[in-house]
């Protein structure tokens, strides 16, 4: 058995993405599958190896055996689960967004922190290859620009479930969010916004976002996130950093980036998308040795309060003190 064990909670669409990347880490495996529905828990056991799957949570959560679970359920979940597993002792990775309140957020930090376990929310973009070299391309940009504009959800789909989910601004935002902030180098202090209920007539939750959000150093960015449909020329996910007399713009789902140093222009190219292995990868490595992954509580937390600060900008017109 590797030296890391790993407990699966929530084994639908996510769970099993993480499953097969850590199915490629030989130093990890999950021993453990739990889901509410006993025949996803039964299929990944089937489809990626361990030792049990079981309907109750709480099972995988008292094996002394495994180190840390990994929290793949749906968003009103998220909070309550990984309180019980920071009770119990288990590092933590979580799917994002870290919670749908800040209270939720604050509360899962706090249990982490009492408990002494590590917590890492998935912020799988953070590890494309080409995101990090446009960071290191333009370390202090004075600009950014964000975009992650999916095609139209649909109406039944759970993450447009208002509690389940909370539509995609809620859903999809926090990863946007968090880039723009890695991006900046900063904390965000102000945010002004519009849009609201664009693509989803009649549903409580806001579903289109187009943002300003200044950062503690002066840095500014431009956000946009929604569903109102893909577009074809950049792809779901766009960034653009501008500063020092540089730009770099990041399209092609992050596997293609155009780089300007002031005189020169070049494209740069990734065959395939690496943020989900490189995420498990880097969280593996932590646990291995010791050390708290690159991504922390803190960083989920601040994802979810600039989305939160734009849905209030969005439903009073007033601008956001973070
Ligand atoms: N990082 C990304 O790019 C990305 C992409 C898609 C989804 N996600 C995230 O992954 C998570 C899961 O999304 P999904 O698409 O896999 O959803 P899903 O509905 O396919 O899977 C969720 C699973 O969790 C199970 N479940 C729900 N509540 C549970 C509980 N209390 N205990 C045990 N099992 C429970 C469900 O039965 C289901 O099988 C969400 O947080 C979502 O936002 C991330």
């Amino acid at each position: 058995m590797p030296s890391i064990r790993l407990g699966l909670i929530g084994c639908g669409g996510l769970g099993r993405v993480h499953a097969d990347c850590v199915s490629k880490i030989p130093e990890a495996a999950f021993l453990a599958y739990a889901d509410l529905v006993e025949t996803a828990a039964q299929a990944a056991l089937r489809d990626f190896g361990g030792e049990y799957a079981t309907t109750d949570v709480e099972k995988v959560l008292c094996d002394p055996r495994i180190d840390a679970v990994y929290i793949c359920t749906r968003h009103d979940s998220h909070a309550s689960l990984a309180i019980a597993a920071a009770k119990a002792g288990k590092h933590i990775l979580i799917e994002k967004p870290l919670a749908l309140t800040m209270a939720e957020c604050e509360a899962v930090a706090r249990a982490v922190e009492a408990a002494g376990v590590m917590m890492m929310p998935a912020f799988k973009m953070r590890f494309y290859p080409l995101v990090q070299k446009a960071h290191e391309f333009i370390p202090n940009p004075q600009v950014v620009v964000g975009q992650m504009m999916d095609n139209r959800w649909g109406d039944d789909h759970w993450a447009q479930d208002p509690v389940q989910g909370g539509a995609n601004v809620h859903s999809q935002g926090c990863h946007t969010t968090d880039i723009l902030r890695y991006f900046a180098g900063g904390e965000p202090k102000r945010l002004w916004a519009s849009g609201g209920t664009m693509t989803h007539p009649g549903h409580p939750c806001i579903d289109q976002c187009v943002a300003s959000i200044q950062f503690s150093s002066g840095q500014v960015a431009a956000w946009i996130q929604g569903d109102a449909a893909t577009s074809p020329f950049v792809s779901k996910f766009f960034f653009e950093l501008f500063g020092d007399g540089k730009s770099v713009q990041l399209y092609d789902r992050l596997k293609k980036a155009t780089f300007f140093d002031g005189q020169n222009t070049w494209i740069e190219e990734r065959p395939e998308e690496e943020g989900f292995q490189l995420e498990n990868r880097e969280f593996i490595s932590a646990l291995l040795e010791g050390r708290p992954p690159i991504l922390s509580a803190h960083d989920g937390i601040q994802a979810t309060r600039i989305v939160l600060a734009a849905d209030k900008a969005i439903r009073t017109g007033e601008v956001q003190e973070l």
